[in-house]
């Protein structure tokens, strides 16, 4: 169990979300108490969105302070940030030879985020799966712990482990899996009444909110009416409302406001209050460790140096042997 290979990543487009955290980060918090952990930024990756990002290093640099934040141990994992570890292109372009236009063209968060920047359909975005499998199999990671928006990316990333041992009759990569934190995929919901947090729906509440700003978000979350006959099911709003607090809150805050819902008392303001006090609770040392970790520039860029190299000792050794198996001559 403790050689089993973590890995997992996210881009530097803003602050981390608690979309990110509890579908993301959280696990790798309780994950690298256990196993050989790489957690990344991926920068190369925004490039696909985010051409001409604005100071690219200071966002992985922010990235990077709210992983130490939450609790990501640099003497426990190891922290890199994806463009410094320059094996990961070679692989890329291996994969590549080996993924069909058909299976990137059917990716969903390809064809959607086409719709939303159809002057700039680049060949980044479309082998976006390809370079998120060379991130995990470079490492011949097993455990890819991700929100359940990447499950289709996930699959993609095995179909590249399987079909290069296939092709090269070797059994070189592991078939990586997604990890959940509690056994299932997590969705944070927004609190706007759409489906998901999420940046580019601009309904999140970040990390690095204050106690103000988090109240103000929480209390003007979407609600209805209310409940007209006792025990009917939730709109989505509100089920909204009460994953959050499944999230954040104690199971028995959850059946309070449960049974308050289910006999028609329910007044959502108090609903409300009590799903930002929990909130803050949660975020509130976070919030404090990021002011701290953001202070000391010297300190992260240090870390992300000691991270990268040990990142690229683990991709070139990968790479030499994937370079033996095609038959190229290892480096
Ligand atoms: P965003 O949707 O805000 O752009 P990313 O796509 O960068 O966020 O996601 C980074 C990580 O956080 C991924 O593992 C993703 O699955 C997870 N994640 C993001 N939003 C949510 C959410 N609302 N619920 C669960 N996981 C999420
Ligand atoms: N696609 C992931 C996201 O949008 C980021 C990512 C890039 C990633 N490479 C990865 C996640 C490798 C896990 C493993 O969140």
């Amino acid at each position: 169990m403790e050689n089993e290979i973590v890995l997992s990543g996210i881009r530097p487009t803003g602050n981390l979300h608690l979309g990110n955290y509890f579908g993301a980060v959280r696990s790798f918090v309780k994950m690298q108490e256990e196993y050989n952990c790489y957690f990344f930024i991926a920068d190369w990756h925004s490039l696909t969105t985010h051409p001409k990002p604005e100071n690219i290093q200071r966002s992985a640099r922010t990235i990077l302070a709210e992983y130490l934040a939450c609790g990501i141990d640099p003497e426990k994992a190891t922290i890199y940030i994806q463009s410094d570890v320059h094996e990961t292109i070679e692989l890329y372009l291996y994969l590549n030879m080996n993924t069909y236009i058909g299976e990137l063209g059917r990716v969903t968060t390809f064809k959607e985020k086409a719709r939303r920047q159809p002057d700039n359909v680049n060949a980044g975005l479309f082998t976006y799966p390809t370079l998120m499998a060379a991130d995990i199999l470079q490492h011949r990671a097993k455990w890819v712990p991700v929100g359940k928006d990447q499950e289709q990316n996930m699959e993609m990333a095995r179909k590249c482990a399987r079909r290069f041992n296939n092709i090269y009759q070797t059994e070189f990569f592991p078939e990586p899996q997604n990890y959940y934190f509690s056994g299932d995929a997590l969705k944070v919901p927004g609190l706007d009444g759409s489906g998901k947090m999420g940046k580019s729906d601009g309904n999140c509440i970040f990390l690095i909110d204050d106690e103000k700003v988090v109240r103000k978000k929480v209390m003007r979350a979407v609600t209805d009416s209310g409940p007209q006959t006792p025990n009917s099911p939730k709109p989505e709003v509100i089920q909204n409302l009460f994953t959050m607090m499944g999230i954040v809150s104690t199971p028995d805050t959850v059946k309070y406001f449960d049974e308050k819902w289910n006999d028609c008392s329910i007044r959502y303001g108090d609903m409300k209050k009590q799903l930002a006090e929990d909130m803050v609770r949660v975020m509130q040392p976070i919030h404090e460790r990021i002011v701290e970790f953001s202070s000391n520039e010297e300190r992260l860029d240090r870390i992300a140096r000691v991270g990268a190299e040990k990142a690229r000792e683990s991709a070139a050794r990968t790479l030499n042997e994937v370079r033996r198996i095609i038959g190229f001559r290892p480096y």
